[in-house]
């Protein structure tokens, strides 16, 4: 609730329908917010580890037995079909059990002072891992339960408080989410879920003084705002992505199509992983080609309601930015393969070949349904191309050749490579993070939680 009585309504992105509405809350109410979990936290912290697991199992149960609610609003929210929105909060339920299992194993450590040369003996420190206090996590649309409760478990587990700001197009599903945790059991003041606009209430949350750690996921330009709002406090942020598939002339190339497809296109390229051009050996380009042009069009495109795989972006201003890529290749030089039409947001599949360096799709993140082909001499001129991106989120080497591809691998610029198959951020308990303007900071369940604690030294004397 907000006492400012201003509600943002929330339209679908794919038909004529309010979804509902959200408090637009004030400053001020996201102040209060910050001091609500910060009042919380030392009684959250003392509550015994074993408990707080306990109440993590149980928001996974109710997320379980919310999800075909929740599923609808994510579609309704954020366009995505019904079967990919249940499969994240599946995903979001295992990732808070898993959570909760590592978090139990999280244990201090003991240091022998006598290991170091002039110590005292008998000196001892003892390593306590400790909460760092409010944690602010803010969300992304594209994931807007899965992406919460990624930075939410975590926190919750290692005795923080959390001010959740979720992304305004996705606030419903992210207050479904947070209404199961309070089900579940979850003492006031734990979870405080803020919406509002970002751009209104944002440098109030991340300024404030109160918030002892921000993790962050959305875009380059929000992420490097926050970082200077910060206040001299551990800061993760997951930002966009350019990531390259780079396709060798060993490859085998249906199975290299057949996932860069998937990566490319799944949710119409809405996520930060999306496969986002595709670096392919010359002499293999025309048949690689041929074969993604043929998965293309297999692929469905309509309502997320019919379970299309192709569905409207989230806003005109995200379709206007793929439809403005697209013609200004075509109008550089390129050749357009599939695609380009476009009925109000819902873009149709695209696939552009001879992509030079001089365009814009070759360098920005589209978010939306379009894939680059850039043809290259050799594998030296693919990992020039990769690497001249701003971005290093993932990559994907397609060869048959094992020891090529952990060659180029340690030479791309990226925090993952994945050996022929597509990029992506699960399983979620490994560690998942973009390096250059792709982020900062590590997450995966057991690097979210250690980002989420500090050390706390207590030094013994015999
Ligand atoms: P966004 O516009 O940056 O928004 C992300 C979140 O930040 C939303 O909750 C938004 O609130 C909030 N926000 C906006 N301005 C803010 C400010 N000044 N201070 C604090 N918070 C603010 O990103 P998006 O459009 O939701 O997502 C698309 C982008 O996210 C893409 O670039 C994509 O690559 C990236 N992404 C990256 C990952 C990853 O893991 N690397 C995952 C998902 C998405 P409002 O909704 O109210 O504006
Ligand atoms: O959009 C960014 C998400 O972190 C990507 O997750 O690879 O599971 O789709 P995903």
């Amino acid at each position: 609730m907000s006492n400012s009585s201003r509600y943002i309504d929330i339209h679908c992105p794919y038909k004529p329908l309010v979804v509902g509405r959200v408090p637009a809350m004030t400053a001020d109410e996201a102040g209060s917010a910050v001091l609500s979990a910060e009042r919380a936290q030392k009684l959250w912290a003392a509550v015994p580890l074993h408990e707080r697991a306990g109440l993590l199992y149980a928001w996974a149960d109710e997320l379980q037995r919310m999800a075909d609610e929740i599923a609808e609003f994510i579609m309704l929210e954020v366009g995505k079909s019904r079967a990919a929105a249940l499969a994240e909060i599946e995903r979001s339920a295992d990732l808070v059990r898993h959570t909760a299992e590592e978090g139990r194993r999280l244990g201090g450590e003991l240091i022998r002072g006598d290991a170091y040369p002039g110590s005292k003996p008998g000196k001892t420190a003892l390593i306590d891992k400790v909460p760092l206090g409010v944690v602010l996590a803010i969300s992304p649309f594209n994931y807007p339960v899965n992406l919460s409760v990624s930075k939410v478990a975590p926190a919750l587990i290692t005795g923080n408080t959390v001010v959740l700001k979720p992304p305004t197009q996705g606030s419903i599903s992210a207050l479904l989410a947070a209404r199961a945790l309070h089900r579940a059991g979850c003492p006031p003041g734990v979870l405080n879920v803020v919406t509002g606009r970002g751009a209104d209430i944002g440098d109030v949350l991340t300024s404030h003084t109160s918030v002892r750690c921000i993790s962050f996921t959305g875009g380059t330009a929000t992420g490097r705002a926050i970082c200077r709002k910060a206040n001299m406090i551990p800061v993760i942020l997951e930002l966009g992505g350019k990531d390259p598939a780079i396709v060798l002339e060993d490859a085998d190339l249906q199975l290299a199509a057949r996932e860069i497809v998937s990566g490319a296109f799944s949710y119409s390229g809405q996520r930060c992983t999306a496969i986002k051009r595709v670096l392919v050996a010359e002499p293999v380009a025309e048949p690689l080609i041929e074969l993604l042009r043929c998965g293309i069009e297999r692929l469905r495109v309509g309502s997320p309601e019919e379970q299309a795989d192709i569905t409207p972006l989230i806003d005109t201003q995200a379709a206007d930015k793929v439809s403005n890529l697209i013609r200004e290749a075509l109008d550089e030089g390129a050749r357009l393969i599939i695609g380009n039409r476009r009925d109000g947001n819902l873009i149709y599949p695209t696939l552009l070949d001879g992509v030079t360096e001089r365009m814009r799709v070759a360098w920005e993140e589209p978010f939306g349904p379009v894939l680059p082909v850039i043809r290259v001499r050799d594998e030296e001129e693919a990992i020039r191309w990769a690497n001249a991106s701003e971005f290093g989120l993932q990559a994907s080497i397609f060869t048959r050749d094992v020891q090529s591809a952990l060659a180029i691998a340690k030479r791309l610029e990226v925090g993952s490579v994945q050996l022929n198959r597509r990029t992506e951020r699960g399983p979620d308990h490994f560690p998942f993070l973009g390096i250059k303007s792709s982020g900062l900071g590590v997450q995966g369940i057991r690097r979210s939680i250690e980002t989420m604690v500090r050390d706390k030294v207590t030094v013994l004397q015999e």
